[in-house]
């Protein structure tokens, strides 16, 4: 069993996907873990390692992994970063977040960005992080209407003009941050 720190349905089934059929992964909810885990660290490698030890500690040392996304903009160097899901307040707002990125660039000629995500893996007790990252540029507004979070002002560089929402789930995987970083997981297990 290698449990997903994670409750969000969408990951779960993403991950499903591209990990080997005979890998059992259970998310949160499957094991009966409903806490608020704690995000507190100050980095993305800092909380996806606190969520995989917080699981790994109450469920007797249990296989588990991890993981955490940032949108690190050149021009503000590295924000919201590790801040990316409260950018523009506790809400989680998309909407909100992608207006404050948007006002915050607006005149800036540099518009360069990534998305990261790191992922903890704690296996018989040890700890291993692997990172996927994304290279792109901030849009100057948004497109598309598929997807989540900054996706409608997201441009990665593999698809020059269209935006993360502009794609089908299939195409933003082949390229994007968690899907890097899965196959970085998957190379590891
Ligand atoms: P999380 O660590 O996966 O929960 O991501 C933190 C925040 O980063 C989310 O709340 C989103 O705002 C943003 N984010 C993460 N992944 C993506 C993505 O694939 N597209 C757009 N925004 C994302």
């Amino acid at each position: 069993m290698l449990v997903f720190a994670t409750n969000n349905e969408h990951k779960l089934r993403e991950v499903r996907q591209m990990l080997p059929a005979g890998v059992d992964v259970r998310s949160l909810n499957d094991i009966g873990l409903h806490d608020d885990i704690p995000e507190t660290a100050l980095t993305l490698e800092g909380n996806a390692e606190l969520k995989a030890r917080y699981v790994s500690e109450r469920f007797g040392g249990c296989d588990v992994f991890a993981d955490d996304t940032g949108l690190e903009v050149e021009a503000l160097g590295g924000a919201p970063g590790v801040f990316s899901a409260r950018y523009a307040g506790p809400g989680h707002d998309s909407k909100a977040n992608m207006e404050k990125l948007l006002s915050e660039l607006q005149g800036a000629d540099n518009r360069r960005a990534r998305f990261r995500t790191v992922i903890a893996l704690i296996r018989n007790g040890e700890l291993q992080t692997v990172e996927g990252i994304v290279n792109g540029t901030i849009a100057l507004a948004p497109r598309g209407t598929d997807g989540f979070g900054y996706d409608p002002i997201f441009i990665p560089d593999e698809t020059p003009g269209r935006s993360f929402a502009e794609m089908t789930p299939d195409e933003k995987n082949a390229i994007s941050h968690r899907g890097r970083a899965m196959q970085a997981l998957k190379r590891i297990l």
